[in-house]
């Protein structure tokens, strides 16, 4: 399924790459299935004018998908310049393959806890990216930048893990508005879910 989606996409985003650098903060490289991103579109499709921001983009599957499925504007960031290249190679074939699609599609590569989010951002989406101080610092800087923007952002996450549940249930105004479950994954698996969380 994934291999012919990617395919049909013409890209290629498949595999898994481990980090060998800096920090065991930084987790590695696995795309979200295709499933549960059509999952997580079926529950809450994205609406015009949305952005999009995918935290630990890798090669570039969910904002290329999500640019192409609704013709949003979406930006990847990632800190590994291997998979950021892939990403931009990606990026290439997929308009080769897809020229009257839709919306803009930005790749940097730069550490998440350095990353500014921009005022017209208003949709962050984790596959568990990274270890929970780091989440912190982001969401903290995501809630400046709510503050000084005021606007309505939804945080999606796939395969949460408690620690980051808790702190965004514990220490932050965004409140849960959905729980997608992702049964056929892995049956006896609760961790195989998506949360939606919403603020403003
Ligand atoms: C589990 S993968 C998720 C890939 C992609 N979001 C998806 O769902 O298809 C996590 C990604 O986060 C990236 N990453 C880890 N720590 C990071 C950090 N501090 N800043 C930016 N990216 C990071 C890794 O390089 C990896 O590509």
């Amino acid at each position: 399924m994934d291999t012919s989606q990617d395919k049909y996409l013409g890209i290629r985003t498949e595999g898994t790459l481990e980090i060998l650098q800096k920090s065991a903060h930084y987790n590695r490289y696995e795309a979200t299935p295709y499933a549960v991103l059509d999952e997580w579109f079926a529950a809450e499709p994205l609406r015009p004018g949305d952005h999009l921001v995918d935290f630990g983009c890798g090669k570039g599957r969910v904002p290329i998908y999500s640019a192409y499925r609704f013709g949003v504007t979406a930006t990847g960031i990632d800190l590994n310049g291997r998979l950021l290249q892939e990403a931009y190679e990606n990026l290439e074939s997929f308009r080769t393959a897809h020229r009257k699609s839709g919306g803009q599609i930005i790749f940097e590569q730069t550490e998440a806890e350095m990353y500014a989010v921009q005022p017209e951002q208003n949709v962050f989406y984790f596959f568990n990216p990274f270890s929970l101080e780091i989440f912190q610092s982001v969401i903290f800087q995501m809630l400046d930048s709510l503050a000084r923007s005021p606007r309505q952002a939804d945080l999606i996450l796939y395969y949460p893990t408690t620690a980051y549940v808790f702190f965004l249930e514990e220490q932050t105004p965004f409140s849960r508005i959905r729980e997608i479950p992702i049964p056929f994954l892995s049956e006896d698996n609760e961790d195989e879910r998506i949360l939606i969380y919403r603020v403003g």
